[in-house]
């Protein structure tokens, strides 16, 4: 089993941020929900606990609270925030309301250098609060390493229980030397090694795969996107022949999508790859369709019925391979006030029937994207597959608005090649979360040499986004605007007119149905 850390979850909206730090670490990190049995907790041996952050107050009568049996496993703890609250309200400190709410950037003085937490760093350090319940009284056996302006216990330690607790967020970005405190912890304090990495997990998967697949048959639905490429690159490795990928050509993938997943897995990896061309039935389903939502639905039933039929005449199998990651599978905390249960994930237009009477392969289930894309890249995948941009499952449909007609998605494919081709030769694709071109059902009147024109409208999309639930437009530079129009207006046949989308999300949403 791998070392790891177990960060308890009180429904902070960086919660997921704490597990991905300490993985960067090379530690792995597991997040469970904060009421989890000591006993499950003791089952995972882990190295040490981090007590998250949260919305909620230590005195409130629904406050969540752990199992208090963590505090007598003997291994270190780290409270953050709410955390070193909960410290405070089990062990014998006070917890009171600030006068004011201390949120954004503070300065934190480390009072005791030979605390562990920061050894090697400075003795002022630029931190992140929000809270505003504040520690009023140490718990017992606790001394104070740090302090803020507004806190004499901005950071607080029992070295002898190797218990700790910080006030303010060493986990964003907006306290820069954070990582370097939870890498303290984490090797300093719990005496992690650095041993995950995503080289050591290939062997771990490849070994749990062939464990949990023996000599049986797995499909796996291939869309050509990070998470599912590099679910079959790992499995491959693993099983070989044993896997079958189905990769559908819906009609409505961008210029040569089809032909890359075709090189890199048909040719390259030499994987069984069953190519479906379904361009036809998915094109004619989609005949005099305007509505968006009938579209993906359409879209959605289509894909099902192909996929089902593919899976038929790919041979028995016992397994289904999904390309699952770990933000899926995390048991949300439902706390008042969070933030982070609110968020949805956008649902994947190839999610399968229950009916289908498959065992599920999830290799990726344990990591991030972040680490996903890393793994692609140890299992040698290309660079354009694991840096690919989102995708939506609907595909060019959503994004040629009105009827989808075999012309008009020619169009719409040739004006974005231009856009994708651009921002590459600029250096701005693999900055930018996801760009590209819509065809609009609008035509206008232009001129071209000496003719009048009548012809289409192309809207330019560019956005920056963590996660695709919220997003703002991209300053694109206006050479690269004018070279955009210029190029789409005089290659694209059909287009007279060029747009720029400078809508963010919200109001807007990224695709335009
Ligand atoms: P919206 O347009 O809702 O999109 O702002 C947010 C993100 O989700 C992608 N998207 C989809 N992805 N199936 C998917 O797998 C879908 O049906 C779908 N619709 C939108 C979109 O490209 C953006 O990244």
């Amino acid at each position: 089993m791998n070392e790891q850390i177990v960060i308890l979850d009180f429904g902070s909206q960086y919660t997921q941020v704490i597990a991905r730090r300490i993985r960067e670490c090379s530690v792995y990190s597991v997040i469970l929900p904060f009421h989890t049995p000591v006993e499950e907790i003791r089952k995972l041996r882990p190295s040490g606990i981090i007590l998250s952050g949260g919305p909620s107050s230590v005195y409130s009568a629904k406050a969540p609270l752990p199992d208090k049996g963590i505090f007598q496993l003997g291994i270190p703890i780290l409270g953050i925030c709410y955390g070193v609250q909960l410290l405070a309200h089990f062990l014998g400190g006070k917890v009171e309301k600030g006068l004011k709410r201390e949120y954004g950037k503070g300065t934190l003085s480390v009072q005791d250098p030979s605390c562990d937490l920061f050894r090697k760093l400075p003795g002022t350090l630029q931190v992140w609060n929000s809270h505003g319940d504040k520690l009023t009284r140490l718990p017992k056996g606790f001394v104070a390493v740090a302090t803020t302006a507004n806190s004499d216990f901005a950071a607080i330690e029992s070295r002898e229980r190797r218990f700790y607790g910080l006030q303010f967020h060493p986990e964003v970005a907006h306290t820069p030397k954070g990582k370097e405190i939870l890498s303290n912890f984490v090797h300093g304090v719990c005496g992690c090694g650095k041993n995950w990495t995503m080289r050591n997990y290939v062997d771990q998967a490849v070994d749990e795969i062939r464990r949990q697949v023996g000599s049986e048959k797995v499909i796996l639905g291939l869309s050509g996107g990070v998470d599912s490429s590099v679910a079959a690159a790992l499995i491959h490795k693993a099983v070989g022949d044993q896997l079958t990928c189905i990769f559908v050509n819906n009609g409505l993938l961008r210029a040569n999508e089809a032909d890359v997943v075709r090189e890199v897995f048909g040719r390259n990896f030499k994987l069984r790859l069953q190519y479906e061309d379904s361009t036809r039935l998915f094109l004619g389903r989609l005949k005099k369709v305007t509505d968006p939502e009938r579209k993906r639905k359409i879209i959605g039933r289509t894909f099902i019925e192909v996929f089902q039929a593919a899976t038929r005449r790919a041979g028995k199998a016992k397994f289904l391979a999904q390309g699952t990651l770990y933000p899926d599978v995390i048991e949300s905390v439902p706390i008042a006030g969070n933030p982070a249960a609110l968020i949805k994930s956008h649902h994947n237009v190839g999610g399968l029937p229950k009916n289908m009477k498959f065992k599920l392969v999830e290799p990726l289930r344990c990591l991030f994207k972040d680490e996903v894309r890393s793994l692609g890249l140890e299992l040698g995948l290309p660079k354009e597959i694991v840096y690919r941009q989102p995708f939506p499952g609907p595909g060019l449909a959503v994004r040629v608005l009105g009827e989808v007609t075999p012309a008009r998605c020619e169009i719409l494919r040739n004006a974005d090649t231009i856009v994708v081709e651009e921002m590459k030769r600029t250096g701005l694709y693999y900055k930018t979360w996801q760009c590209f071109a819509v065809l609009l059902p609008v035509r206008s009147v232009g001129v071209m040499g000496d003719e009048r024109t009548y012809d289409y409208t192309i809207a330019v999309r560019a956005v920056e986004s963590q996660d695709g639930m919220t997003a703002d437009w991209v300053r694109l530079p206006y050479d690269l605007l004018e070279t955009l129009s210029s190029r789409i207006t005089n290659e694209v046949k059909g287009v007279n007119r060029v747009v720029f989308d400078i809508t963010s999300k919200p109001p807007g949403t990224i695709e335009w149905e």
